[in-house]
């Protein structure tokens, strides 16, 4: 057979030291790519493993270099049985090495040096390496998005004062978690015996290479180190009757674990949880994903005193579903730190979520201490964070708190929340029985919302309005159309602006198109794609249908996603009623004082404050609300509770506002009509004036801040 390579291309004119990169770029058009080993999933990852591997066996073989290939599969012999308890993998290396068909391009790689290769191993540039080398679809399906180098010595600085005698992280990855948290043990201190694992071979491999290097920097022994290669879920979890079937738990847990939805993991992997779902069933509710999981399964690994340390989105200790869990971390552990950085949303390279850092000590007995939630601002520009004191709170609140990340937050403006607690006139929407419902969704708002790119309104009569497109004109009846709110953006300047956005509205009954409807769609088919592919038949009557069953109409409306910077007001008012497209929340079946009461007080500066503590972060000052904050969280005012003087007075005030062109918001702190609201508002709150005055001044410098990092914030988002 003809080699696929020479020696000579491989070999660099230097003395055979080569780049890593340089390396690999030589190897991607040689090698014969047709039959990959089954653990891998691409030829980036195969050429990584590869060049891990070699540097492993060499590693081992007390850093002597192998002069032949025999030399290799003898190595790994040895080794399976010296660490029989890795198996997987030396078995997953021998498949690795066996895959390239010619022995000559073994020996060849034999005489190549990295100089540069223990760098790489300790800043993880192979981690790094083998994510990118993923394919979108595949790096979201095992959410392999590792912790940030920063972010791992951020959780290991956490959790110091421990001193545990064995450690897990059962979905390693690249295993920075255990590598940062070994780096800063002494050489002295008694080294843990740890165990690593993940689904993906290479990862392991890296991780294995890593910790190595480490044990051999510390002058430990190797053999303290178990790795496995395998669906976690499947390698750990017992049955409810059965044993674990590893048997030996663990006194520290070290994880970021994967976030994804269960839909997106095949069947064999789900049926692996079904074990945990059985013995925790009362803790599960909802679609959640496989960190709910990974913290059952860590419930069954962690010995009693034992610590976990885990990164986790902030999803977790708030969302519908994550009660079950909040619960579970209740009863089980002493929760002892929830920290979350200030600056960066995420912990993880390449991840988009908003994440968390938890250390929960197992304990069923009596717990004594406060959880202490704590900011970090500024790791990453550094490597020098700062740590904020820490906000104690009483596990007895949690109890009755769904949303834990409001500790997370300024606590300057909690104390703003408190005050307004006490008075007893805040509630939640289900308190207040509000219906909120989101507006119409839009399959081709270019088609279904006039006027559009296509055409423009050039007059509204009484029953039909006129179009105008490039070349000719047309007329719509009005009962085919009903008056909407489109998108944010339109209408950001205005409380009340003047709506002239329409839907579509074309019953199931409208067999045969008129003749205005057939010229429209022959001049806009192509923005309705989207409908015809969702509906089929259907797609002309897909916003009636809506509108028919969801009923969103009201006076008064909530934006769903907003810059709380750029944008001049939270909410709309209107004397009559229109419905919204999916871009907002309308509230049905209020009176109209109700809404209008409610619109005065979403557009006070006591609800930027509210808005501000609960809002979910999408990226810098952009955030949303969810229809389960307005209800779970109190952000409204009681109504019912305000007298009609006082409420008159409020309403003067907001329809001054109503009237404005208003800037954006952080330039309206100082506008006399907002100030004139905000004190007809706190009047009727029933605190007293000296309060009151204090209160109002101390809002508006505090909330001059805020906006001040916030849009420090949104110019770093911007310049990264
Ligand atoms: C968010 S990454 C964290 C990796 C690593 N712990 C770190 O902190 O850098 C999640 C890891 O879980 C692994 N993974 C996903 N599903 C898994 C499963 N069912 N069993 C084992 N590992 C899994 C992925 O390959 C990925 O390495």
């Amino acid at each position: 057979m003809t080699p696929l390579i020479r020696k000579s291309t491989l070999t660099s004119q230097n003395e055979g030291i080569i780049e890593i990169s340089e390396w690999m770029e030589n190897c991607k058009s040689i090698f014969n790519f047709n039959h990959p080993p089954v653990m891998i999933y691409n030829q980036n990852e195969f050429l990584l493993s590869l060049l891990a591997g070699l540097w492993l066996l060499q590693f081992l073989n007390q850093k002597k270099a192998f002069k032949s290939s025999a030399k290799i599969f003898k190595k790994l012999e040895d080794l399976k049985s010296k660490f029989s308890q890795s198996n997987s993998l030396w078995t997953f290396l021998d498949e690795l090495f066996n895959n390239l068909n010619e022995k000559l391009i073994l020996d060849s790689l034999l005489l190549i040096k990295f100089p540069d290769l223990h760098e790489a191993l300790s800043n993880d540039v192979l981690g790094t390496m083998l994510q990118n080398s993923l394919s979108s679809d595949e790096r979201k399906k095992l959410a392999a998005n590792y912790t940030t180098v920063s972010s791992a010595r951020i959780l290991v600085e956490l959790l110091k004062s421990n001193t545990p005698s064995s450690i897990i992280d059962p979905f390693c990855g690249s295993g920075r978690l255990v590598s940062a948290y070994l780096r800063i043990l002494t050489p002295n201190t008694r080294f843990p015996r740890i165990r690593i694992n993940d689904l993906m071979a290479s990862a392991v491999l890296i991780a294995y290479c890593r910790i190595i290097l480490i044990l051999s920097e510390k002058n430990q022994d190797y053999g303290l180190l178990q790795a496995s290669i395998g669906d976690t879920f499947a390698v750990f979890a017992s049955d409810v009757n059965s044993q674990p079937k590893e048997l030996e738990n663990y006194d520290l847990i070290l994880m970021n674990p994967p976030f994804t939805r269960t839909h997106r993991i095949n069947s064999d992997q789900r049926k692996s949880l079904l074990k945990l779902e059985r013995k925790y069933k009362k803790y599960l509710s909802g679609q959640v994903g496989l960190h709910i999981y990974a913290i059952l399964l860590t419930d069954m690994l962690i010995k009693e005193n034992g610590v976990l340390g885990t990164v986790l989105p902030a999803a977790t200790i708030l969302s519908q579903y994550s009660g079950g869990i909040q619960k579970l971390l209740l009863n089980n552990y002493q929760l002892e730190i929830i920290a979350a950085s200030e600056d960066v949303k995420s912990c993880s390279e390449g991840s988009s979520f908003r994440e968390i850092f938890l250390i929960a000590k197992r304990k069923r007995t009596k717990k004594e201490e406060d959880v202490k939630f704590i900011r970090i601002s500024e790791p990453y520009k550094s490597n020098q964070w700062n740590i904020s004191p820490a906000l104690r709170i009483p596990e007895e609140i949690l109890i009755n708190e769904w949303n834990w990340t409001i500790f997370l937050k300024d606590p300057k403006l909690l104390r703003i929340r408190d005050i307004f607690l006490q008075s007893g006139l805040l509630k939640n929407g289900s308190d207040l029985n509000l219906d909120i419902t989101r507006g119409v969704e839009m399959y081709g708002p270019n088609f279904f919302f006039i006027p559009n790119q296509n055409w423009r309104i050039i007059s509204e009569e009484k029953e039909k309005i006129i179009l105008r497109s490039k070349d000719r004109t047309l007329t719509i009846p009005k009962e085919f159309l009903v008056r909407s709110l489109r998108k944010a953006g339109k209408y950001n300047r205005c409380i009340s602006p003047g709506v002239s956005d329409f839907a579509l509205s074309i019953p199931d009954s409208c067999k045969e198109f008129p003749k205005w409807l057939e010229d429209y769609i022959s001049t806009s088919k192509h923005f309705a794609s989207p409908a015809k592919r969702k509906f089929g038949s259907e797609w002309i009557s897909h916003i009636h249908n809506q509108i028919k069953t969801k009923k969103p109409w009201g006076q008064m409306f909530f934006i769903d996603k907003f810059g709380i910077s750029t944008t001049s007001v939270m909410g709309h008012f209107f004397e009559s009623k229109l419905i919204c497209s999916k871009n907002f929340y309308v509230l049905r079946n209020s009176s109209p004082d109700q809404a209008k009461l409610l619109a005065a007080w979403l557009n006070s500066t006591f609800f930027i404050i509210l808005y501000l503590l609960s809002r979910r972060e999408i990226g810098g000052s952009y955030g949303r609300l969810q229809i389960i904050d307005y209800m779970k969280e109190p952000l409204f005012l009681d109504a019912s509770k305000i007298l009609t003087s006082q409420r008159n007075q409020i309403f003067e005030e907001f329809d001054t506002m109503r009237k404005l062109n208003l800037p954006p918001i952080p330039e309206q702190l100082q506008l006399p009509q907002r100030k004139a609201l905000d004190l007809a508002i706190i009047q009727s709150i029933y605190l007293s004036e000296k309060v009151e005055k204090k209160l109002l001044s101390e809002i508006y410098v505090l909330l001059d801040k805020t906006f001040g990092t916030l849009k420090q914030r949104d110019k770093t988002l911007r310049s990264n």
